[in-house]
């Protein structure tokens, strides 16, 4: 494609851009305007290889001629329809299709449009059931620190991250939370699982004591990414799952970024050996080539919502564009791609070169600690005085200039690659990053 012919904006004031400083964006504009495979391009046509797949959603590469033509086709058939009370089949095919890799009797989806409805509507969902088994004592809603669910009031307010809660004031009422389970002194470098940890899932035994039989759910990601990688340490999830067991609270995961062969299977809770009864997804669905989020349920919460309900409209919920029909085409693309390809098991098989090469950042300077799982990896670097998160923009921008995209969050850089990544790509994110992380004092 002739560079020249790519998009660019003539003036950058109308778009407030979301988590974004746009003072200085709009001062020092990083631009992306094409994508192929490995890569973005930016408007001047350099290649800025892509280290993070997109927002952790571009899992089978940029630009799938697959995607891209089952969108084409789908909008020139039928643009929109409405899923309230009518259907279009693609929405159905589509639902099916996440059903057949979810795990086994995790089989009912309902189609939202991101990770953040996702959430919220998994929470309502978890509501809605304890009610309809007659537990509507059941409004307590559990989250961890450190968590993130998105940026709706529901997860907002479950998820844990000060930063994003502090702006906004009112939180949805009755919500606890789990400790986090970042441990550095016992677990700093460990390489996939970490060790240590297992007992923090007992805090759930604290909560319960303090709220008795109020709590509905507890929700949290298999992998926390956007606090900046918190692997899950060995047996915590499996302990979580028995204690909600013991205490009939639904587990929930929050499968936004673990979903779709990100930890080189299905989903994490696969690769965790752990079920939940309510999973969110998002992101690599479709590939991000149009957004769409879903939420999978037990056969057994769907059963109890919608046959415990009068006639009519059994679960008061839902989107103008949930099963919307592009959305529903590039999800139907894209799992037909994770199959053909199999993406979790290019992932599973570059895994330990990609751990390697990670753990290979350990001496350089201001280092603190790396943790990685499957195609994820997080390097924690020491804060500069007084300015968390300065020392890490600077290596993002960095990376960026010299030909790397990267992602930050506070002083931890967090990489997830597209499933398609090469050793020759892993060498270059790791070294761009090495680089800059030498070149930044
Ligand atoms: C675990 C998790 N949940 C929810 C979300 C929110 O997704 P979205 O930005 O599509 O609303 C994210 C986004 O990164 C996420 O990582």
């Amino acid at each position: 494609m002739n560079e020249m012919s790519l998009p660019r904006p003539n003036n950058l004031d109308s778009f407030w851009m979301p988590y974004s400083d746009n003072r200085y964006f709009k001062q020092n504009p990083r631009m992306l305007a094409r994508a192929e495979g490995m890569s973005y391009y930016t408007p001047e046509g350099r290649e800025v290889l892509d280290g993070t797949a997109g927002l952790w959603c571009c899992n089978a590469g940029h630009g799938r001629r697959e995607i891209v033509e089952a969108i084409q086709k789908q909008a020139a058939l039928m643009d929109f329809a409405p899923t309230f009370q009518l259907g279009h089949p693609i929405a159905f095919e589509a639902a099916a299709r996440v059903a057949e890799m979810t795990p086994a009797g995790i089989d009912k989806v309902f189609f939202t449009n991101s990770g953040s409805e996702s959430a919220d509507t998994a929470l309502k969902i978890a509501l809605a059931y304890q009610k309809a088994r007659g537990q509507s004592q059941r409004v307590r809603l559990i989250g961890r620190e450190r968590g993130y669910h998105g940026v709706g009031f529901g997860g907002m307010s479950v998820g844990g991250i000060g930063g994003n809660r502090k702006q906004f004031g009112a939180m949805l009422p009755y919500v606890d939370h789990l400790p986090h389970t970042h441990d550095p002194k016992r677990n700093a470098f460990a390489k996939g699982q970490p060790e240590h940890g297992i007992e923090l899932a007992d805090r759930l035994e604290d909560l319960v004591a303090l709220h008795g039989d109020t709590i509905a759910a507890v929700m949290v990601e298999p992998v926390a990414g956007s606090t900046g990688v918190l692997v899950p340490p060995t047996g915590y999830l499996q302990r979580l799952r028995e204690l909600c067991d013991k205490h009939g609270i639904l587990l929930i995961f929050d499968e936004v970024i673990t979903g779709f062969g990100r930890l080189g299977t299905d989903f994490g809770a696969e690769r965790l050996g752990v079920t939940p009864d309510i999973m969110t997804m998002a992101k690599g669905l479709t590939n991000a080539a149009v957004p769409m989020g879903a939420v999978a349920t037990s056969n057994e919460v769907f059963d109890t919502v919608v046959n415990g309900s009068p006639a009519g409209i059994e679960l008061f919920h839902g989107y103008t564009y949930s099963g919307h029909p592009l959305a529903s085409a590039a999800a139907i693309a894209t799992l037909a791609l994770h199959r053909e390809e199999d993406l979790p098991g290019r992932a599973r098989a570059i895994e330990p070169y990609w751990q390697e090469a990670a753990h290979s950042l350990s001496s350089a300077p201001g280092v603190v600690d790396i943790r990685d799982f499957g195609l994820i990896a997080g390097i924690e670097l020491a804060p500069r005085e007084g300015k968390p998160g300065a020392r890490a923009m600077d290596v993002f921008r960095k990376c960026f200039d010299d030909g790397v995209l990267i992602r930050v969050t506070g002083d931890i850089i967090a990489l997830s690659p597209p499933l398609i990544v090469e050793k020759p790509h892993v060498d270059r994110i790791m070294g761009t990053l090495s680089d800059a992380i030498h070149a930044i004092a």
